[in-house]
């Protein structure tokens, strides 16, 4: 099987799980409304695949990853929600429909998120995991959401809006805006897969250079690519003047800057010897190739 077929129904495996969950979730709540269009709308579902790919190289099983994989879908969905919002990036098309402000208002967007975050912790907490996996799977996630991660890149990707940063800065808001999420998906495949904190710290790793990469490539798609492919507005980074690698190097230098990171990310993989990381590695690359 080629990468992208089997990234392809790691997918449809992944969906599958979703829709069961949220015809079993189902409240009556017009905020768990308000999420599941958000959820469903679909997207390329890459950080449950990581999930599930990570545990099967560690030597699990992909749908032990399930319940993690939906629990860092949920966070990411919350983090594109915020993202969208008029004082964030005021984005109105997301995955290919109105944006969730945008469906719904202002106030359940925010608290449509705000919802998506407890119900992934919930997500993980009533899994069938054991208590040390869920303990470890929910202080991860803790951590590279917050001040140390996810929410704190946001603010500063905000607040550096029309300022130019150097490379440096603007890695670390990488990092901490979308790579640490990356970082987390692997983490959690190998750590439910086994009890080896090598294998899951340098698979960890791994993401974290892949999350970079992941990110520059979505900032030169935001300049080549098209509504209709993307599924969201392009030119908005340059219509906001955001911090991109893309505006400090251009695309043809944004693009050496992804494959380097790209490179970094491959480079883990081999130092890693009780993990099967072929299709990791394969991975790393075809996701280079949305920009190649
Ligand atoms: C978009 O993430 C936000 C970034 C971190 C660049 P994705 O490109 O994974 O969005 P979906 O999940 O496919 O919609
Ligand atoms: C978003 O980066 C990173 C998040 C944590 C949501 P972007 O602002 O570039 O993502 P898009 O382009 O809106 O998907
Ligand atoms: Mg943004
Ligand atoms: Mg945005
Ligand atoms: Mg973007």
């Amino acid at each position: 099987m080629d990468i992208s077929e089997l990234i392809a129904a790691r997918k449809t495996v992944f969906e599958d799980y979703l829709d069961r969950y949220l015809k079993d979730a189902q409240s009556g709540s017009e905020v768990f409304e308000a999420f599941a269009y958000s959820l469903r709308a679909g997207g390329k579902r890459i950080r449950p695949v990581l999930v599930m790919l990570a545990a099967e190289a560690a030597g699990g099983h992909e749908g032990d990853a399930l319940p993690a994989g939906l629990a860092i879908e949920m966070i990411h969905t919350f983090s594109l929600i915020h993202d969208d919002l008029p004082a964030l990036d005021d984005d109105e098309l997301r995955r290919g429909l109105p944006t969730c402000h945008k469906k719904f208002g202002e106030a359940m967007a925010i608290l449509a998120g705000d919802a998506l975050i407890f119900q992934a912790l919930s997500v993980i907490l009533t899994s069938p995991y054991a208590m040390q996996v869920k303990l470890d799977l929910c202080t991860a996630l803790a951590d590279v959401c917050g001040t140390n991660g996810l929410v704190q890149g946001e603010y500063e990707d905000v607040m550096a809006e029309g300022i130019d940063l150097p490379l440096d800065r603007i890695e670390g808001i990488y990092t901490r805006k979308t790579s640490r999420l990356f970082e987390l998906c692997m983490y959690a495949g190998a750590r439910i897969a086994r009890e080896d904190p090598e294998s899951a710290r340098s698979l960890a790793v791994f993401g974290s250079h892949l999350g970079r990469a992941f990110q520059a490539i979505d900032d030169i798609l935001d300049v080549t690519s098209d509504r209709q492919t993307l599924g969201k507005s392009p030119g908005k980074d340059l219509a906001k003047s955001k911090a991109t690698v893309v505006k400090v190097l251009g695309i043809d230098g944004a693009r050496s800057w992804a494959q380097e990171a790209t490179g970094r990310a491959v480079k883990v993989l081999d130092g890693i010897v009780a993990v099967r990381t072929e299709v990791l590695r394969e991975l790393a690359f075809w996701m280079l190739g949305r920009v190649m």
